[in-house]
Protein backbone atom coordinates (compact mmCIF):
# COMPACT_ATOMS: atom_id res chain seq x y z
CA UNK A 1 0.00 0.00 0.00
CA UNK A 2 1.55 3.43 -0.92
CA UNK A 3 2.20 5.85 2.45
CA UNK A 4 -0.62 7.63 3.00
CA UNK A 5 0.03 11.39 1.74
CA UNK A 6 1.83 14.32 4.52
CA UNK A 7 0.26 17.14 4.88
CA UNK A 8 1.97 19.97 3.20
CA UNK A 9 4.30 22.32 5.13
CA UNK A 10 4.41 25.98 4.35
CA UNK A 11 7.55 28.12 5.90
CA UNK A 12 7.47 31.74 5.80
CA UNK A 13 10.56 34.25 6.43
CA UNK A 14 12.67 36.02 4.34
CA UNK A 15 14.71 33.42 1.76
CA UNK A 16 17.26 33.95 -0.59
CA UNK A 17 18.12 31.38 -3.59
CA UNK A 18 20.40 31.47 -6.77
CA UNK A 19 19.10 30.32 -10.42
CA UNK A 20 21.98 30.50 -12.13
CA UNK A 21 25.93 30.70 -11.44
CA UNK A 22 27.25 34.16 -10.37
CA UNK A 23 30.77 33.65 -11.11
CA UNK A 24 29.50 33.22 -14.76
CA UNK A 25 26.65 36.12 -15.02
CA UNK A 26 27.07 38.06 -11.72
CA UNK A 27 24.75 38.49 -8.84
CA UNK A 28 21.92 40.57 -10.16
CA UNK A 29 21.03 37.94 -12.97
CA UNK A 30 21.27 34.84 -10.81
CA UNK A 31 20.48 35.77 -7.11
CA UNK A 32 16.66 35.88 -5.79
CA UNK A 33 16.30 37.72 -2.21
CA UNK A 34 12.45 37.75 -1.49
CA UNK A 35 11.95 39.42 2.00
CA UNK A 36 9.01 38.11 2.79
CA UNK A 37 8.52 34.52 1.10
CA UNK A 38 6.51 31.15 1.39
CA UNK A 39 8.15 28.41 0.81
CA UNK A 40 5.91 25.15 0.52
CA UNK A 41 5.99 21.64 0.80
CA UNK A 42 5.00 18.36 -0.21
CA UNK A 43 5.51 14.69 -0.50
CA UNK A 44 9.24 15.45 0.23
CA UNK A 45 9.27 18.42 -2.98
CA UNK A 46 9.03 22.00 -2.95
CA UNK A 47 5.98 22.88 -4.57
CA UNK A 48 5.59 26.43 -4.51
CA UNK A 49 8.18 29.82 -3.61
CA UNK A 50 7.29 32.89 -3.67
CA UNK A 51 6.38 36.51 -2.02
CA UNK A 52 4.26 35.42 0.66
CA UNK A 53 1.60 38.14 -0.47
CA UNK A 54 0.61 36.41 -3.59
CA UNK A 55 0.64 32.81 -1.99
CA UNK A 56 -2.40 32.49 0.09
CA UNK A 57 -4.40 31.02 -2.57
CA UNK A 58 -2.03 29.43 -4.08
CA UNK A 59 -1.06 26.84 -0.71
CA UNK A 60 -3.15 23.14 -0.85
CA UNK A 61 -5.89 23.63 1.63
CA UNK A 62 -5.00 22.10 4.90
CA UNK A 63 -1.25 23.25 4.74
CA UNK A 64 0.31 23.87 7.82
CA UNK A 65 2.32 27.70 8.03
CA UNK A 66 5.50 27.90 10.18
CA UNK A 67 6.24 31.77 10.23
CA UNK A 68 9.60 32.14 11.05
CA UNK A 69 10.00 36.11 11.32
CA UNK A 70 11.65 38.75 9.65
CA UNK A 71 15.27 37.73 11.36
CA UNK A 72 15.07 34.58 9.73
CA UNK A 73 16.39 32.94 6.29
CA UNK A 74 15.28 30.33 4.42
CA UNK A 75 17.62 29.45 2.23
CA UNK A 76 18.41 25.86 -0.05
CA UNK A 77 19.82 23.56 2.72
CA UNK A 78 23.76 23.76 2.69
CA UNK A 79 25.91 21.27 0.49
CA UNK A 80 29.12 19.70 1.94
CA UNK A 81 31.06 18.58 -1.06
CA UNK A 82 34.33 16.53 0.89
CA UNK A 83 34.08 15.38 3.91
CA UNK A 84 35.31 12.14 5.74
CA UNK A 85 32.54 11.01 8.21
CA UNK A 86 34.97 8.49 9.78
CA UNK A 87 37.64 11.35 10.74
CA UNK A 88 35.14 12.81 13.29
CA UNK A 89 36.11 11.52 16.54
CA UNK A 90 39.97 13.26 15.35
CA UNK A 91 39.10 16.44 14.41
CA UNK A 92 41.00 19.21 16.10
CA UNK A 93 44.32 16.84 16.14
CA UNK A 94 47.28 19.32 16.52
CA UNK A 95 50.53 18.78 14.84
CA UNK A 96 51.81 18.44 11.39
CA UNK A 97 51.24 19.15 7.61
CA UNK A 98 49.09 16.34 5.45
CA UNK A 99 51.40 13.41 5.23
CA UNK A 100 52.17 13.57 8.85
CA UNK A 101 48.72 13.86 10.06
CA UNK A 102 47.52 11.37 7.83
CA UNK A 103 50.09 8.73 9.54
CA UNK A 104 49.74 10.18 12.98
CA UNK A 105 45.92 10.35 13.66
CA UNK A 106 43.95 9.90 10.35
CA UNK A 107 45.35 6.37 9.86
CA UNK A 108 45.25 4.99 13.30
CA UNK A 109 41.86 6.34 13.33
CA UNK A 110 40.31 4.76 10.59
CA UNK A 111 41.56 1.42 11.57
CA UNK A 112 39.07 1.70 14.29
CA UNK A 113 36.22 1.43 12.10
CA UNK A 114 36.96 -2.42 11.61
CA UNK A 115 34.09 -2.44 14.53
CA UNK A 116 30.58 -1.93 12.77
CA UNK A 117 29.06 -0.88 15.97
CA UNK A 118 31.60 2.16 16.31
CA UNK A 119 31.12 3.04 12.47
CA UNK A 120 27.20 3.29 13.29
CA UNK A 121 27.97 5.23 16.02
CA UNK A 122 29.98 7.75 14.61
CA UNK A 123 27.94 8.04 11.41
CA UNK A 124 24.97 9.25 13.62
CA UNK A 125 27.28 11.66 15.47
CA UNK A 126 28.63 12.71 12.12
CA UNK A 127 25.40 13.03 10.18
CA UNK A 128 23.39 14.91 14.10
CA UNK A 129 25.90 17.32 13.72
CA UNK A 130 25.83 18.29 9.68
CA UNK A 131 22.05 18.69 10.51
CA UNK A 132 22.94 21.12 13.32
CA UNK A 133 24.81 23.02 10.86
CA UNK A 134 22.07 22.84 8.26
CA UNK A 135 24.02 20.48 5.61
CA UNK A 136 21.04 18.36 3.66
CA UNK A 137 23.47 17.19 0.92
CA UNK A 138 27.11 15.40 1.70
CA UNK A 139 29.82 13.87 -0.65
CA UNK A 140 31.60 11.59 2.12
CA UNK A 141 35.06 9.34 2.37
CA UNK A 142 34.22 6.37 4.21
CA UNK A 143 37.35 3.93 5.06
CA UNK A 144 38.51 0.90 3.32
CA UNK A 145 35.95 -1.55 5.81
CA UNK A 146 33.29 -1.96 3.27
CA UNK A 147 30.26 -2.06 6.65
CA UNK A 148 31.71 1.83 7.25
CA UNK A 149 29.47 2.92 4.28
CA UNK A 150 26.52 0.49 5.27
CA UNK A 151 26.98 2.43 8.57
CA UNK A 152 26.61 5.45 7.12
CA UNK A 153 24.48 4.77 4.33
CA UNK A 154 21.13 2.95 6.68
CA UNK A 155 21.70 5.84 9.10
CA UNK A 156 21.25 8.31 6.04
CA UNK A 157 18.35 6.09 4.61
CA UNK A 158 16.44 6.52 8.01
CA UNK A 159 16.93 10.21 8.11
CA UNK A 160 16.14 10.34 4.34
CA UNK A 161 19.03 12.23 2.90
CA UNK A 162 20.04 13.00 -0.68
CA UNK A 163 23.70 11.89 0.29
CA UNK A 164 26.74 10.30 -1.95
CA UNK A 165 29.60 7.65 -0.03
CA UNK A 166 32.22 5.38 -0.91
CA UNK A 167 34.57 2.62 0.41
CA UNK A 168 38.04 4.44 0.24
CA UNK A 169 40.67 2.23 -1.89
CA UNK A 170 43.72 1.93 -0.56
CA UNK A 171 46.21 -0.38 -1.85
CA UNK A 172 49.91 0.69 -0.62
CA UNK A 173 51.46 3.06 2.21
CA UNK A 174 48.86 2.91 4.74
CA UNK A 175 48.72 0.42 7.82
CA UNK A 176 48.07 -3.29 6.77
CA UNK A 177 44.56 -2.88 8.11
CA UNK A 178 43.54 -0.45 6.36
CA UNK A 179 44.89 -1.64 2.43
CA UNK A 180 42.90 -3.26 0.17
CA UNK A 181 43.68 -4.43 -3.36
CA UNK A 182 42.98 -3.81 -6.72
CA UNK A 183 40.84 -6.63 -7.17
CA UNK A 184 39.19 -6.44 -3.89
CA UNK A 185 38.55 -3.06 -3.40
CA UNK A 186 37.09 -3.32 -7.48
CA UNK A 187 34.62 -5.98 -5.70
CA UNK A 188 33.71 -4.59 -3.13
CA UNK A 189 32.48 -1.23 -4.52
CA UNK A 190 30.84 -2.87 -7.12
CA UNK A 191 28.76 -4.88 -4.19
CA UNK A 192 28.24 -1.40 -2.51
CA UNK A 193 27.46 0.28 -5.69
CA UNK A 194 24.76 -2.68 -6.37
CA UNK A 195 23.21 -2.07 -2.58
CA UNK A 196 23.25 1.45 -2.44
CA UNK A 197 23.45 3.31 -5.54
CA UNK A 198 20.21 5.25 -6.15
CA UNK A 199 18.15 3.47 -3.01
CA UNK A 200 15.85 6.25 -2.39
CA UNK A 201 18.27 9.57 -2.58
CA UNK A 202 21.55 7.69 -2.22
CA UNK A 203 24.42 7.67 -4.44
CA UNK A 204 27.60 5.91 -4.82
CA UNK A 205 31.00 7.88 -5.06
CA UNK A 206 33.83 5.95 -6.78
CA UNK A 207 36.59 6.38 -3.97
CA UNK A 208 40.54 6.33 -4.73
CA UNK A 209 41.72 8.07 -1.40
CA UNK A 210 44.74 9.55 -3.69
CA UNK A 211 47.46 8.72 -5.87
CA UNK A 212 49.46 8.30 -2.87
CA UNK A 213 47.86 5.36 -1.02
CA UNK A 214 46.57 3.95 -4.74
CA UNK A 215 48.88 1.87 -7.02
CA UNK A 216 48.69 2.54 -10.99
CA UNK A 217 46.88 -1.51 -10.48
CA UNK A 218 44.31 -0.12 -8.18
CA UNK A 219 43.67 3.70 -9.85
CA UNK A 220 43.03 1.90 -13.26
CA UNK A 221 40.78 -0.86 -11.66
CA UNK A 222 39.15 2.34 -9.89
CA UNK A 223 38.70 3.60 -13.78
CA UNK A 224 36.79 0.82 -15.33
CA UNK A 225 34.27 0.83 -12.60
CA UNK A 226 33.49 3.74 -13.30
CA UNK A 227 33.35 3.33 -16.99
CA UNK A 228 30.96 0.55 -15.92
CA UNK A 229 28.50 2.77 -13.60
CA UNK A 230 29.16 6.10 -15.41
CA UNK A 231 26.14 7.64 -12.98
CA UNK A 232 28.14 6.94 -9.88
CA UNK A 233 30.33 9.90 -8.48
CA UNK A 234 34.14 9.44 -8.47
CA UNK A 235 36.24 11.66 -5.64
CA UNK A 236 39.58 11.97 -4.35
CA UNK A 237 41.97 14.06 -3.50
CA UNK A 238 44.63 16.37 -5.56
CA UNK A 239 47.38 18.93 -5.17
CA UNK A 240 46.99 19.63 -1.64
CA UNK A 241 50.04 20.42 -0.83
CA UNK A 242 53.63 20.72 -2.00
CA UNK A 243 55.36 17.90 -0.49
CA UNK A 244 51.94 15.68 -1.74
CA UNK A 245 52.56 16.94 -5.37
CA UNK A 246 56.51 16.44 -5.36
CA UNK A 247 55.72 12.85 -3.82
CA UNK A 248 53.27 11.89 -6.62
CA UNK A 249 56.04 12.89 -9.31
CA UNK A 250 57.73 10.74 -7.59
CA UNK A 251 55.44 7.93 -7.69
CA UNK A 252 54.09 8.44 -11.09
CA UNK A 253 56.98 10.11 -13.25
CA UNK A 254 55.73 9.27 -16.63
CA UNK A 255 52.72 11.27 -16.14
CA UNK A 256 52.81 14.68 -16.80
CA UNK A 257 51.33 16.58 -13.83
CA UNK A 258 49.28 15.35 -11.13
CA UNK A 259 45.59 15.51 -12.85
CA UNK A 260 47.31 12.97 -15.54
CA UNK A 261 48.22 10.55 -12.99
CA UNK A 262 44.35 10.53 -12.95
CA UNK A 263 43.14 10.97 -16.35
CA UNK A 264 45.40 8.39 -17.53
CA UNK A 265 43.50 5.66 -15.13
CA UNK A 266 40.18 6.76 -16.32
CA UNK A 267 39.08 9.26 -13.65
CA UNK A 268 38.87 12.31 -15.15
CA UNK A 269 35.26 13.42 -16.03
CA UNK A 270 31.74 14.71 -14.94
CA UNK A 271 30.75 13.70 -11.26
CA UNK A 272 34.33 13.52 -10.61
CA UNK A 273 35.39 15.52 -7.57
CA UNK A 274 38.59 16.32 -6.40
CA UNK A 275 39.53 17.78 -3.11
CA UNK A 276 41.52 20.95 -2.84
CA UNK A 277 43.51 21.53 -6.36
CA UNK A 278 45.50 24.17 -4.41
CA UNK A 279 48.46 23.64 -6.28
CA UNK A 280 47.24 22.42 -9.61
CA UNK A 281 49.24 24.28 -13.10
CA UNK A 282 46.97 26.44 -15.74
CA UNK A 283 46.98 22.84 -17.95
CA UNK A 284 45.40 21.14 -15.49
CA UNK A 285 42.62 23.58 -14.86
CA UNK A 286 42.36 23.76 -18.67
CA UNK A 287 41.52 19.67 -18.43
CA UNK A 288 39.22 19.91 -15.16
CA UNK A 289 37.36 22.43 -17.83
CA UNK A 290 37.32 20.70 -20.66
CA UNK A 291 36.36 17.33 -18.64
CA UNK A 292 33.15 18.82 -16.74
CA UNK A 293 34.79 17.55 -13.18
CA UNK A 294 35.30 20.01 -10.30
CA UNK A 295 37.18 21.39 -7.34
CA UNK A 296 36.15 20.71 -3.62
CA UNK A 297 37.37 23.79 -2.00
CA UNK A 298 38.13 22.88 1.82
CA UNK A 299 39.34 26.21 3.65
CA UNK A 300 39.21 25.52 6.87
CA UNK A 301 41.27 22.42 6.18
CA UNK A 302 43.80 23.98 4.32
CA UNK A 303 44.59 26.48 6.88
CA UNK A 304 44.66 24.04 9.51
CA UNK A 305 47.34 21.35 7.83
CA UNK A 306 48.86 25.00 6.64
CA UNK A 307 48.29 23.63 2.69
CA UNK A 308 47.24 26.87 1.18
CA UNK A 309 45.25 29.53 -0.06
CA UNK A 310 42.95 28.25 -2.72
CA UNK A 311 42.22 30.72 -5.38
CA UNK A 312 38.80 30.49 -6.43
CA UNK A 313 38.71 33.58 -8.90
CA UNK A 314 41.85 31.73 -10.70
CA UNK A 315 39.84 28.37 -10.88
CA UNK A 316 36.77 30.33 -12.51
CA UNK A 317 38.32 31.64 -14.55
CA UNK A 318 35.71 32.80 -18.04
CA UNK A 319 38.16 31.34 -20.31
CA UNK A 320 37.83 28.43 -19.21
CA UNK A 321 35.93 27.59 -15.74
CA UNK A 322 36.30 24.92 -13.59
CA UNK A 323 33.29 23.81 -11.18
CA UNK A 324 33.86 24.93 -7.91
CA UNK A 325 31.96 23.66 -4.58
CA UNK A 326 32.52 23.98 -1.13
CA UNK A 327 33.65 21.07 1.46
CA UNK A 328 34.39 20.85 5.55
CA UNK A 329 36.93 18.39 5.04
CA UNK A 330 36.22 16.86 8.66
CA UNK A 331 38.22 16.40 10.20
CA UNK A 332 41.19 18.24 8.82
CA UNK A 333 38.92 21.07 8.58
CA UNK A 334 38.30 22.47 11.94
CA UNK A 335 33.85 23.01 11.83
CA UNK A 336 31.31 21.89 10.23
CA UNK A 337 29.52 24.81 10.26
CA UNK A 338 29.29 26.10 6.20
CA UNK A 339 29.21 29.81 7.98
CA UNK A 340 32.93 28.98 9.00
CA UNK A 341 33.69 27.24 6.18
CA UNK A 342 32.84 30.22 3.99
CA UNK A 343 34.84 32.63 6.04
CA UNK A 344 37.43 30.75 6.02
CA UNK A 345 37.11 30.60 1.94
CA UNK A 346 36.75 34.47 2.37
CA UNK A 347 40.15 34.98 3.62
CA UNK A 348 41.57 32.38 1.14
CA UNK A 349 40.50 34.83 -1.29
CA UNK A 350 42.06 37.48 0.93
CA UNK A 351 45.25 36.47 0.79
CA UNK A 352 44.60 35.68 -3.24
CA UNK A 353 43.88 39.28 -3.10
CA UNK A 354 40.87 38.85 -4.38
CA UNK A 355 37.08 39.47 -2.04
CA UNK A 356 34.74 36.83 -2.27
CA UNK A 357 31.36 38.65 -2.08
CA UNK A 358 28.80 36.91 0.29
CA UNK A 359 26.91 36.07 -2.88
CA UNK A 360 29.53 34.41 -4.23
CA UNK A 361 30.22 32.44 -1.29
CA UNK A 362 25.93 31.25 -0.76
CA UNK A 363 25.70 30.36 -4.22
CA UNK A 364 29.20 28.11 -3.56
CA UNK A 365 27.45 26.39 -0.48
CA UNK A 366 23.99 25.96 -2.19
CA UNK A 367 23.69 26.01 -5.83
CA UNK A 368 26.85 25.99 -7.25
CA UNK A 369 28.26 22.89 -4.87
CA UNK A 370 25.13 20.62 -6.35
CA UNK A 371 25.66 21.64 -9.83
CA UNK A 372 29.42 20.26 -8.87
CA UNK A 373 27.72 17.11 -8.31
CA UNK A 374 25.27 17.27 -11.23
CA UNK A 375 22.57 17.60 -8.76
CA UNK A 376 21.33 21.25 -9.49
CA UNK A 377 18.43 19.30 -11.02
CA UNK A 378 17.50 18.09 -7.39
CA UNK A 379 19.13 20.50 -4.50
CA UNK A 380 20.86 23.75 -3.56
CA UNK A 381 17.85 25.93 -4.98
CA UNK A 382 14.42 26.97 -3.66
CA UNK A 383 11.82 26.44 -6.87
CA UNK A 384 8.67 24.53 -7.39
CA UNK A 385 9.68 20.79 -7.91
CA UNK A 386 13.08 20.88 -6.21
CA UNK A 387 13.51 18.39 -3.37
CA UNK A 388 13.03 20.11 -0.26
CA UNK A 389 16.15 20.38 1.58
CA UNK A 390 15.85 23.58 3.41
CA UNK A 391 18.05 25.71 6.21
CA UNK A 392 16.30 28.30 8.21
CA UNK A 393 19.17 30.69 9.58
CA UNK A 394 18.54 32.74 12.62
CA UNK A 395 20.20 36.34 11.39
CA UNK A 396 20.67 37.23 14.71
CA UNK A 397 21.45 34.56 16.37
CA UNK A 398 24.00 35.96 19.14
CA UNK A 399 24.21 39.60 20.81
CA UNK A 400 27.07 40.41 18.64
CA UNK A 401 25.97 39.76 15.50
CA UNK A 402 22.03 40.93 16.53
CA UNK A 403 23.88 44.38 17.49
CA UNK A 404 26.46 44.40 14.09
CA UNK A 405 23.11 44.04 12.38
CA UNK A 406 21.49 47.10 13.27
CA UNK A 407 24.34 48.77 11.41
CA UNK A 408 24.39 46.63 7.81
CA UNK A 409 23.30 48.62 5.17
CA UNK A 410 22.21 46.12 2.68
CA UNK A 411 21.44 42.50 2.38
CA UNK A 412 24.48 41.85 1.13
CA UNK A 413 26.09 43.03 4.40
CA UNK A 414 24.11 41.34 6.31
CA UNK A 415 25.16 37.96 4.76
CA UNK A 416 28.14 38.89 5.48
CA UNK A 417 27.57 39.36 8.90
CA UNK A 418 26.48 35.85 9.05
CA UNK A 419 29.26 33.96 7.29
CA UNK A 420 31.62 36.45 9.20
CA UNK A 421 30.26 35.70 13.03
CA UNK A 422 27.90 32.84 12.19
CA UNK A 423 28.52 29.42 13.54
CA UNK A 424 25.86 26.14 14.34
CA UNK A 425 24.19 29.02 16.89
CA UNK A 426 22.93 30.62 13.73
CA UNK A 427 20.73 27.84 12.59
CA UNK A 428 17.19 27.59 13.30
CA UNK A 429 15.89 24.52 11.52
CA UNK A 430 17.08 22.16 8.65
CA UNK A 431 14.08 20.08 6.63
CA UNK A 432 15.33 17.22 4.88
CA UNK A 433 12.54 16.45 2.15
CA UNK A 434 9.68 18.86 3.49
CA UNK A 435 10.46 17.31 7.15
CA UNK A 436 11.82 18.89 10.07
CA UNK A 437 14.87 16.83 10.83
CA UNK A 438 16.97 19.90 13.32
CA UNK A 439 15.12 21.92 15.03
CA UNK A 440 17.37 24.39 17.58
CA UNK A 441 14.80 24.59 20.04
CA UNK A 442 14.15 21.14 20.73
CA UNK A 443 16.67 19.15 18.95
CA UNK A 444 16.61 16.88 16.29
CA UNK A 445 13.27 15.34 15.66
CA UNK A 446 12.28 11.81 15.97
CA UNK A 447 13.27 9.31 13.04
CA UNK A 448 10.21 8.38 10.49
CA UNK A 449 10.97 4.70 11.22
CA UNK A 450 11.83 4.59 14.48
CA UNK A 451 10.16 3.83 17.88
CA UNK A 452 10.58 5.68 19.90
N1 LIG B 1 44.75 13.25 1.31
C1 LIG B 1 44.61 11.90 1.35
N2 LIG B 1 43.80 11.55 2.37
C2 LIG B 1 43.42 12.68 2.98
C3 LIG B 1 42.58 12.96 4.10
O1 LIG B 1 42.02 12.08 4.75
N3 LIG B 1 42.44 14.27 4.42
C4 LIG B 1 43.04 15.26 3.72
N4 LIG B 1 42.83 16.53 4.09
N5 LIG B 1 43.83 15.03 2.68
C5 LIG B 1 44.03 13.75 2.31
ZN1 LIG C 1 39.78 14.99 2.38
Amino acid sequence: MAAPASRPIAVRGPALSFTGDPFRDGLDATMVHEPDAIVAMADGRIIHFGPASKAAPLLPTGTELRDYGRNALISAGFIDTHVHYPQTPMIASPGGQLLDWLNKYTFPTELKFADKAFARDTARLFLRESLRNGITTSCVYCTVHPHSVDALFEEAEEIGLRLAAGKVLMDRNAPEGLLDTAQSGFDQSQALIQKWHGRGRLLYAITPRFAGTSSSAQLAAAGALWRQHRDCLMQTHIAESRDEVAWIKELFPDRRNYLDVYDHHGLCGPRAVFGHGIWLDEPEMHRLHDCGAAIAHCPTSNFFLGSGAFDIARAVRKERPVRVALGTDIGAGTSFSILATLDAAYKASQLNRQSLSAGHAYYLATRGSARALYLDDKVGSIAAGMEADLVVLDMRSTPLIDSRMNEARDFAEQLFIQMTLGDDRAVQATYVAGRLVHDKASGPAPRPNRSP
